[in-house]
């Protein structure tokens, strides 16, 4: 069998089963993540924070996130590959966003992008659904709106609720094959998980989500301050301090190479 597809995602919906999304960067976690059973890779303009050091998402670029799809691709057999569409790729309009999204396609061999947005961004979506580009849309705390948001703050209390359904309800009309939740109160997250036939993927959105998405670098623990949301399942930050630690001593020492790792 070979890739998972949108069609995978809709009968895992319909059959209620829940599965799980990791960002991923580059082709050696990306084959990790795969064998591991991730059945979606995500790869995330967070590179702009994880991977380039940037204090946002806002800075990077398709051009940058283009070589480290085409990793995640290169790195994997049976993952679906979700590309971000970057800051400033498809607010613009309905061109830009085509023309962005092919690239990811045609350039990384991505399956499907990713936008931030619902009624704001209708028409990109679906003119990328049309042109027989999957879309997922990503709706609560959205990264790249982060100064009209005034930080990174949980969405869609109280009288936000409603429009956040709304604009669930319209990415689904538009043909999207799945939504991430972020940072919203888990009641309102289950109330569309609800009311949606396509897949909810929640982040910082409880328990009611169909899929759930982290950033692998917080999932294992890599980033030592990550969100209240964050689980971590390893403690990978002080795993790697510690062999560096004891690399830089070994090496200082002369106790490293010894003969084992010489040639003769
Ligand atoms: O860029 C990203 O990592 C994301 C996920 C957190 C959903 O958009
Ligand atoms: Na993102």
């Amino acid at each position: 069998k070979g890739r998972i597809t949108v069609r995978d995602i809709a009968d895992a919906k319909r059959r209620g089963e829940k599965w799980a999304m990791l960002t991923s960067y580059d082709a050696m976690t990306a084959h990790l993540f795969d064998e591991a059973g991730i059945p979606v890779l995500l790869v995330g303009d967070s590179a702009s924070m994880v991977v380039h050091g940037h204090e946002s998402t806002l800075p990077i670029t398709i051009d940058e996130l283009i070589p480290m799809t085409s990793a995640v691709v290169r790195g994997t057999r049976r993952a679906m590959v979700v590309a971000d569409l970057s800051f400033g790729s498809y607010q613009t309009g309905v061109e830009e966003a085509l023309r962005n999204a092919a690239r990811f396609l045609k350039e990384s061999g991505a399956h499907a992008v990713k936008l931030e947005g619902g009624r704001r961004v209708i028409r990109q979506a679906t003119a990328l659904v049309e042109a027989g580009i999957p879309v997922m849309g990503h709706l609560g705390l959205t990264p790249q709106s982060v100064n009209t948001m005034g930080g990174y703050r949980v969405q869609g209390r109280g009288d936000a609720g409603a429009e956040l359904l709304v604009d669930a309800k319209a990415l689904e009309a538009a043909g999207a094959f799945a939504v991430v939740l972020e940072c919203v109160p888990a009641e309102l997250a289950e109330r569309v998980t609800a009311s949606l036939s396509i897949p909810t993927i929640g982040i910082g959105a409880g328990a009611g989500c169909d899929a759930q998405v982290l950033v692998w670098q917080d999932m294992a623990g890599l980033n030592e301050t990550p969100a209240k949301f964050v689980k971590k399942y390893a403690d990978l930050a002080s795993v790697l301090a510690t062999a560096t630690r004891e690399f830089a001593r070994d090496v200082a020492s002369g106790a490293f190479p010894a003969p084992e790792h010489a040639y003769r």
